[in-house]
């Protein structure tokens, strides 16, 4: 099936927060922000602004009715600022007027005054001046420090990979709308409509029942829609409380890339013991996050990197800890992969560092420790159903690595000006929110009177395709065909306290809900259709808008079913609710079974670097990914071949700068390069392995939401080993991005 979405997106019907109709009475909002990284606020002087025709009210902290609080996790962050500012682009106030060139005009006639203090940019400073978010975490398996006595090869460094935009092609916004008796509704591009009722309703001191939310789709999200859509809708929501009038509030391109935060910078530093025959016996790492001024999601992001430390090998004795370090940044985020790939990064790091010191390929490295049947995490869990070495091996095989890599050497014999390199990248990526108690959702399912379907759940579309395997499910399971079948927004007064949409978990949990609902539905449709049909129910079941008896199609149709149903007052509406089974886990331990289940893959990156200039073209990605049994090939190539290509920014060109004093420097698009289509892979080749799937993914059909960005993680690798055969004097680095700068100087490093 086409993503349903295909359509009105091609022809621009799409409907989006800014395509909303406005009511007559609408106002348009525009935030005030830190002009400095860290300071107390002496005085701000909103005169001159207020007084602007046009310009209906300036709100601040003091216009907060409940709590001057949006944390999530931890509760330390205003929505406006009080007394200090603690990064450049903090929201101090918010400008309400007639038009946003109204509210612009007012915003450069607002002057502050703000007394310096000190400003960290980087987690090492936090880290050596003790600034952190919370207390580390850490976990551990066997014992690390007294096996490296026995290690052949033994190996410390350090990394570094930086933080990534997400550069969503919709900003963040949000119109709200006054509702009778004090109520409002908030149409917001947010993957978590239910932060952002929760929030609204604590800042604005009202119970969450007079608070809507509703949400279209998304013109991405990325995770950077998971927490931090919220301040803008509460904004919105604040004023809409006080004036009671409409007001539409969407950030332009250079607010929303100075005021939201972004993946987390990390700085690690490891320690890795081999033995001769190349088993990893022993690693360790100290994670230094870069969370920025507040908690975020920084502290569920850190955990992420824990579990996934050891990416696709095991290794019997591990210990490592993560540190969120508060900086004076923007709240870094959530982005696909939530501190997954930045895990992955070091581990792959590591593995080059030892292989370059004994003088053998890395991959060698890999291939002898990839992960098999009943290993056991680092965090207790026991590896089952893996598909690490199949997808290795089968990837091997199926694109002919052997050959390639001839070609490769023989290529670099040959060639100066040119050089190429090739890598492999295996992933393992665990699917369930790593908080055990987010893994639930709910479906709300009405067939209507002539036989039409509508499908409420807690996912939200932002462009991954959720909708349409939503669609599939109810479908499949109702035995109607699809153009019956109509999935609504995603909506808190039709199905509420929903978690996020993230954690590639949406359609595993909505999509069982979905599934449980539409089950419940078709076994009272089917003592119905038994009478009917003067048969017993066993013998009854539903196929292309028929009811079929011992398979064989009979002339009852679904309208007519359901036209009977109603007649005898059976009830067409389902509600259902999903909890993930088999998980859990103990923080005081740091022990458990937190995944579902776990997804794999490998990839197969081969690069071409130009010696004389440092830039660099990436031949071809051929990834072999485990799939399970995909329910929809089109939407989850889609989503290998998006994940690819933000994975290979985020290790190649993506680079974000912040000055010493905390301001953003990569500002625009015009300093912050994403790939195009003339950076992007010339081949994307994906052989999918069918495997029996988990019976905790919808249909069988694993997520692929996140696990394919981290096959830009082997771009790295491959440039690096193009450097290498070019200089053999080059010092492997591991600091991403390996931007075209960086590799012209590795080129002709002495
Ligand atoms: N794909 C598109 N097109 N747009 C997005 O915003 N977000 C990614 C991924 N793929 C995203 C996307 C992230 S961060 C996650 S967690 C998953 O989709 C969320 O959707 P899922 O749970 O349905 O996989
Ligand atoms: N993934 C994504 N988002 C989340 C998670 C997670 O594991 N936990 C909390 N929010
Ligand atoms: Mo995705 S980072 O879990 O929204």
């Amino acid at each position: 099936m086409k993503n349903i979405d295909s359509f009105t997106h091609v022809r621009g019907e799409s409907l989006y927060v800014d395509d909303l109709m406005l009511r007559q009475d609408v106002l348009f909002g525009l935030c005030f922000d830190s002009p400095k990284a860290h300071g107390k606020i002496k005085s701000v002087d909103y005169s001159k602004a207020e007084a602007l025709k046009g310009v209906i009210k300036i709100f601040t902290y003091k216009d907060i009715l409940g709590e001057n609080q949006i944390g999530g996790i931890i509760q330390d962050e205003p929505l406006w600022a009080e007394d200090e500012v603690h990064f450049w682009g903090q929201p101090i106030a918010f400008i309400v007027a007639e038009t946003e060139a109204i509210a612009k005009k007012a915003r450069a006639l607002i002057t502050i005054d703000i007394e310096e203090l000190p400003v960290i940019t980087t987690a090492k400073e936090a880290k050596e001046k003790g600034s952190f978010i919370n207390a580390p975490r850490s976990f551990k398996l066997g014992d690390s420090a007294k096996t490296f006595a026995d290690c052949e090869y033994v190996f410390e460094g350090e990394t570094f990979s930086n933080g990534q935009e997400h550069l969503y092609l919709e900003t963040q916004g949000c119109y709200a709308v006054p509702q009778e008796n004090g109520s409002i509704k908030l149409t917001s591009s947010t993957q978590g409509p239910t932060a952002v009722q929760k929030t609204a309703a604590r800042v604005l001191g009202v119970p969450m029942h007079k608070i809507e939310v509703d949400v279209i789709r998304l013109g991405g999200g990325f995770g950077g829609k998971e927490d931090q859509a919220t301040p803008w809708a509460v904004m919105a929501a604040v004023a809409v409380q006080y004036l009671n009038r409409p007001v539409k509030f969407m950030l332009n391109r250079h607010d929303d890339l100075r005021m939201t935060g972004k993946r987390h910078p990390y700085s690690s530093f490891y320690k890795i013991g081999l033995t001769k025959d190349l088993k990893i016996k022993a690693f360790e790492v100290e994670f230094l996050q870069n969370s920025g001024a507040a908690a975020d999601l920084s502290p569920a992001i850190a955990e992420r990197t824990l579990f996934h430390a050891c990416n696709s090998y095991f290794i019997p004795n591990v210990s490592t800890t993560v540190y969120s370090c508060k900086t004076n940044l923007p709240p870094n985020t959530a982005f696909r992969g939530f501190g997954g790939p930045q895990g992955m990064f070091v581990i792959e790091s590591a593995i080059s560092a030892v292989a370059d010191k004994i003088g053998i390929d890395r991959r060698q490295i890999q291939e002898e420790n990839l992960l098999a049947e009943n290993d056991e995490f680092s965090y207790g869990q026991i590896a089952t159903q893996v598909e690490a070495k199949n997808t290795w091996f089968s990837a091997k095989e199926k694109f002919q690595f052997e050959k390639l890599e001839d070609e490769v050497f023989a290529f670099n014999q040959e060639n100066k000006r040119f050089t190429k390199g090739i890598s492999l990248m295996p992933i393992t990526f665990g699917i369930s929110f790593t908080n055990t108690q987010m893994n639930h959702a709910r479906a709300l399912i009405h067939i209507y009177l002539d036989g039409s379907v509508g499908v409420s759940t807690g996912a939200v579309e932002m462009g991954q395709g959720v909708n349409t395997k939503m669609l599939q499910v109810a479908q499949s399971v109702l035995g109607v065909s699809a153009n019956r079948v109509k999935i609504e927004t995603t909506n808190t007064t039709r199905v509420a306290n929903t978690s996020p949409s993230a954690a590639s978990s949406t359609a595993d949990l909505n999509g069982k809900a979905v599934e449980m609902a539409c089950k419940s539905l078709i076994d009272r449709l089917r003592k119905v259709a038994a009478k009917m049909l003067s048969s017993e129910e066993k013998n009854i079941s539903f196929q292309e808008d028929f009811v079929y008896l011992d398979a064989e199609k009979t002339a009852l149709s679904w309208e007519e079913l359901i036209t009977q149903a109603m007649a005898q007052r059976v009830a067409l509406s389902e509600n259902a609710h999903y909890a993930t089974p088999i998980i859990h886990f103990d923080k005081t331990k740091e022990k458990g079974h937190p995944f579902a289940y776990h997804v794999y893959g490998t990839a197969i990156t081969t690069v071409t670097v130009d010696c004389l200039r440092g830039t660099y073209e990436i031949d071809a990605v051929k990834m072999v990914h485990d799939f399970g049994k995909s329910m929809n090939y089109a939407v989850d190539m889609g989503q290998i071949e998006g994940g690819l290509a933000q994975g290979i920014g985020w290790m190649t060109m993506e680079e974000i700068a912040y000055g010493k004093d905390g301001r953003l420097l990569s500002n625009a698009l015009s300093t912050y390069k994403i790939p195009d289509i003339f950076s992007a892979p010339k081949t994307v080749e994906t052989i999918p392995l069918e495997t029996e799937g988990s019976e905790w993914a919808i249909k069988k059909s694993k997520a692929t939401g996140e696990p394919p960005l981290m096959y830009g993680i082997g771009t790295y690798f491959a440039i690096q080993k193009a450097v290498k055969a070019f200089n053999p004097n080059y010092k492997l680095k591991f600091h991403a991005p390996f931007t075209p700068e960086k590799v012209l100087m590795g080129l002709y490093e002495k």
